[in-house]
């Protein structure tokens, strides 16, 4: 279990214009309550500086919202046409970035170097990163998942310094339950989540790798996170489908925030 306090996070993927975007955040409202979790929304890259600008806002309120993108470039900046820099996100106001998602591997080709380069560069600009990593279906069938999920891991984490640690989120998607409606069962992700954390105990010990929150992805919804919040290891969710409805994403947040930290 992380010592930071249990994490929702939405993922927008490509939804919600900025009006939308903040008609969501206004349409959320009504549902906070202050609570012991942190709550971030992965929003598109043209929703990032107005939703941050009304956080803000809502911050001084005493509503506390953290807004952030879903990809980035590894380089500061330079010759790559649609690409985005860490430090272009920061300025318009994002506090964390997706990296590695399965949608960036599967359909960009992205690979766990490129992955590595950007999670360094993030926490080298002050965006915690958000390190995917999953298995397909095959993978899983054939016995494969925990080699693939140590190959994820390792190699998005490579040259990571144990001063940037508390500053990283893992999370477990299977690539089976990413938008099926296919949730792995409490077990199967308690399992892998048991067994990243103690990958990450064996790397950076005990006390470190309880820094890092480790979020389970895929098909997460109102209906079945109860259970799947109980596991010890489970620090949290990654949301996509059930994030975009205000009274959806607002029930995850408050069966997680029932689950205080032990
Ligand atoms: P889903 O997406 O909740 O719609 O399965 C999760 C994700 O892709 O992060």
């Amino acid at each position: 279990m992380s010592v930071h306090l249990p994490l929702v996070v939405g993922n927008w993927k490509m939804h919600k214009t900025q009006r939308e975007a903040l008609g969501f955040i206004w349409d959320l409202i009504p549902f906070y309550q202050p609570s012991s979790i942190d709550i971030w929304l992965a929003v598109p890259y043209t929703a990032i500086h107005v939703s941050a600008e009304l956080c803000n806002t809502m911050r001084r309120r005493g509503v506390s919202l953290s807004i952030g993108a879903q990809n980035m470039h590894d380089a500061a900046e330079g010759p790559f046409t649609g690409e985005i820099a860490a430090g272009m996100l920061k300025e318009a106001g994002a506090q964390f970035v997706i990296i590695g998602h399965s949608e960036r591997r599967l359909y960009f080709g992205e690979t766990n170097d490129f992955i590595n380069r950007k999670v360094k560069r993030a926490l080298e600009e002050g965006l915690r990163p958000i390190l995917c990593i999953g298995e397909t279906r095959e993978e899983r069938e054939e016995g494969r998942a925990v080699n693939v999920i140590e190959e994820q891991l390792f190699s998005g984490i490579k040259g990571v310094s144990v001063h940037q640690v508390s500053q990283l989120v893992i999370a477990y998607e299977p690539m089976w339950a990413i938008g099926t409606g296919l949730v792995a069962s409490p077990f199967q992700a308690q399992e892998m989540h048991s067994l990243l954390r103690e990958m990450l105990t064996k790397t950076w010990g005990k006390d470190v790798s309880c820094q890092i929150s480790l979020l389970y992805g895929g098909s997460a919804k109102p209906e079945n996170i109860e259970n799947l919040a109980e596991q010890k290891e489970i620090d949290g969710f990654l949301v996509g489908g059930a994030s975009l409805v205000p009274e959806s994403f607002a029930r995850i947040i408050s069966t997680l925030s029932k689950r205080r930290k032990g």
